[in-house]
């Protein structure tokens, strides 16, 4: 990593304040109170952690803040909680045992409402199915499952017992569930016969099949009926959700676990080829996902929200249902595609439910921007209240849209920056209190202290671009990487001394607003999806025809940024048209549709220094289209570099 490529070109432009309207009922009201209350929780964190926890429920009280054994972080010690109690339980005693907790509504059209009371039950007694299936605290469990409300009822029952789940998202592949498998031994699989996607059915269960050919150690495998698709059921290990769930009682408590007890493991990719486990605990997780939900999207019992993001990733387990659940919120779920039937079925579910905020991302923002104002225009968006976004920087241009033509100029927006590592949000503008710049994710939230350093850790002027890091542990960091504890300290704590690195690049401005300018590793952010080249490149070469391979991102008007692979073929192997389609969905079999290559483009040779390291300053620059700059006498065949050239005339 360089220090150099780092430039934010956003431009700064207007700021936008939060309405009269607006704040006369936010939690947080001016930017003195956000001030104040950030200065409490970095000088002060014991106090302030010990007001907010008193928010959550505890079996038994904690005794000690936290821990820091670089890179280890532990966070109210001693104490015992329980998430889907504070998700669930906590809300049958007052009025909202009533209240819509999760409002579904699956692609083709069937609505579900599940009051808290319901969401209980159902969670009660599937925890139950799987203590009737051996399952104890500490096991592994995977689901793999289409976005319906038993997704989070299968969190929620694991979370109950303390069993730790790793959700898979759907559009992964048979190649990827093995690697899951095998990674975080899980001894149980909970899915579906299918899940509904453009009209189309997701064979879920068949990839699990597919798997369970090679990965060994699952011993049973629940599946919802979604789609009424023939499955194969084999006796004795697969079992249907509906007929297991009849069998059992719906009373299940709680299992009092300790604040560190491991909650879930979700996969995310690194700059290595092997996806790695993000490890995330009980007490910390739930402060975090709590707090920021609470704040950031100014959550009110009259709220409806809607989180966009599939339960497959961090979004989905943090705001779908954690933060919603623990904030004793209405959370929307919908199954399927943005443009199915029409590309305004997002406006139509808002429309329809009176959704009041919501969560989306910028790739979606610019999609939306592409079919056109007549979609929303059609549909009264008038009970949204807040608008937000996350995955990727947001262009200017996409948050004017989304301001003018979905919030209708009355609705902040909130730009949300974290990872699937940090848990919760770390950056973003309090939205009753913090003006807002468009392109910017804002200042840091409670607890957290990021900043800009080069590489020995100096925090950089204002304006200047750096690498962004944390300089204190907050609760809902990642706690390692399950089973490598090594690389967790490697690639977090070991690049830049004492703080934690996030892999992107900033800058801070004179207001202290962090600009994010993106990832700075051999990590892409494609269609708001973290891509790592290096597991790209390792499915291309596990093709028998493929010699070497060498991904790189191109900036994408839609996506943020395209997939390009250049690829050498092994001899005798030529290279067409059908090859590359070929090689495509190669990719999707060993990974998933998502990390398809957008372009392929065969070459004789790849440019390489004399030590053999793949030259990817110069793919991006080809692969972007650019005039190819600096220094070329490294190159171990300048010739490659000139076919390289004449292939894209
Ligand atoms: C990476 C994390 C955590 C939510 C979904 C993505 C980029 C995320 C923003 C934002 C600019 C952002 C960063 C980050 N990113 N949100 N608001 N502005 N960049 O989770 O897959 O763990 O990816 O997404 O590069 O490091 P993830």
């Amino acid at each position: 990593m360089s220090q150099t490529d780092i430039v934010s070109l956003q431009k700064e432009g207007k700021k936008f304040k939060p309405s009269a309207a607006f704040i006369k009922h936010a939690h947080l009201k001016s930017a003195a109170a956000y001030k104040k209350l950030h200065t409490e929780s970095i000088k002060q964190p014991q106090k302030f952690w010990t007001r907010v926890s008193k928010e959550l429920h505890w079996f038994k009280p904690w005794t000690k803040l936290h821990e820091w054994r670089e890179p280890f972080a532990k966070w109210f010690i001693g104490g015992q909680t329980n998430v889907a109690y504070n998700c669930l339980d906590r809300h049958l005693t007052s009025w909202r045992r009533n209240k819509a907790a999760i409002i579904f509504e699956g692609e083709p059209g069937d609505e579900r409402v599940l009051t808290y009371t319901d969401l209980h039950r159902e969670v009660c007694r599937f925890a139950n199915v799987l203590k009737a299936h051996g399952i104890k605290a500490g096991d592994r469990i995977m689901i793999y499952m289409p976005m319906v409300p038993e997704a989070a009822i299968a969190m929620l029952a694991c979370a109950r017992i303390g069993a730790t789940h790793t959700v898979v998202f759907g559009g992964f592949s048979a190649q990827s569930i093995i690697d899951r498998l095998q990674d975080s031994q899980a001894k149980m699989v909970i899915t579906a016969d299918g899940g509904y996607r453009r009209g189309a059915v997701v064979a879920l269960k068949r990839n699990v099949d597919d798997a369970l050919k090679q990965a060994t150690g699952v011993e049973h495998v629940i599946v919802l009926k979604r789609t009424g698709t023939e499955v194969a059921m084999q006796e004795g290990r697969d079992h249907w959700w509906h007929e297991e769930t009849a069998k059992v009682s719906a009373v299940c408590p709680a299992a009092k676990l300790d604040s560190e007890h491991p909650l879930f493991i979700l996969y995310t990719s690194g700059s290595t080829g092997k996806p790695k486990g993000v490890l995330h605990t009980t007490a910390g997780y739930l402060a975090g996902t709590y707090l920021t939900t609470k704040y950031v999207f100014d959550i009110k019992d009259e709220d409806t929200f809607w989180c966009t993001a599939d339960v497959g990733w961090v979004t989905g387990h943090s705001y779908t249902v954690y933060g919603a659940l623990a904030n004793g919120a209405t959370t929307v779920m919908y199954e399927g595609a943005p443009n199915w039937p029409e590309p305004d079925r997002f406006w139509r579910i808002i429309a329809k439910y009176k959704v009041t905020i919501l969560y989306t991302a910028p790739t979606a923002i610019r999609a939306f921007m592409r079919w056109g104002d007549q979609w929303p225009k059609k549909h009264d968006l008038a009970s949204l209240r807040l608008l937000g976004t996350v995955g990727e920087p947001i262009n200017p241009e996409a948050w004017l849209w989304y301001h003018e033509h979905i919030g209708q100029k009355r609705c902040p927006i909130v730009d949300t920056w974290w990872q699937t590592e940090t848990g919760s949000i770390m950056i973003t503008t309090l939205p009753g209190a913090c003006f807002t710049k468009p392109g910017s994710a804002g200042l840091p939230f409670f607890g957290i202290d990021p900043a800009v350093v080069n590489k020995e850790g100096s925090e950089l002027p204002a304006n200047v671009g750096g690498f962004l890091v944390v300089r204190k542990p907050w609760p809902s960091i990642m706690r390692t990487i399950h089973g490598d504890p090594e690389r967790f300290k490697r690639q977090y704590f070991g690049e830049i001394p004492n703080v934690y690195f996030t892999g992107d690049g900033c800058r801070r401005d004179k207001d202290g607003y962090f600009w994010i300018v993106g990832r700075i590793d051999d990590v892409l952010n494609v269609a708001g999806h973290r891509i790592g080249t290096a597991e790209v490149e390792s499915a291309l070469v596990s093709n028998q025809k493929v010699a070497e391979a060498a991904c790189v991102g191109r900036p994408d008007s839609l996506k943020g940024q395209a997939l390009v692979a250049f690829v050498t073929l092994k001899s005798g192997i030529t290279a067409t048209p059908e090859l590359k389609e070929e090689l495509r969905a190669h990719v999707g079999v060993q990974i998933g549709p998502i990390a398809k290559p957008d372009d392929i483009r065969f070459t004789a040779a790849l440019p390489k220094t004399r030590s053999g390291k793949i030259m990817r300053r110069l793919l991006k620059e080809i692969a972007g289209g650019g005039d190819v700059k600096g220094d070329t006498t490294t190159l171990e065949d300048l010739s490659v570099l000139v076919q390289l050239k004449a292939d894209e005339e």
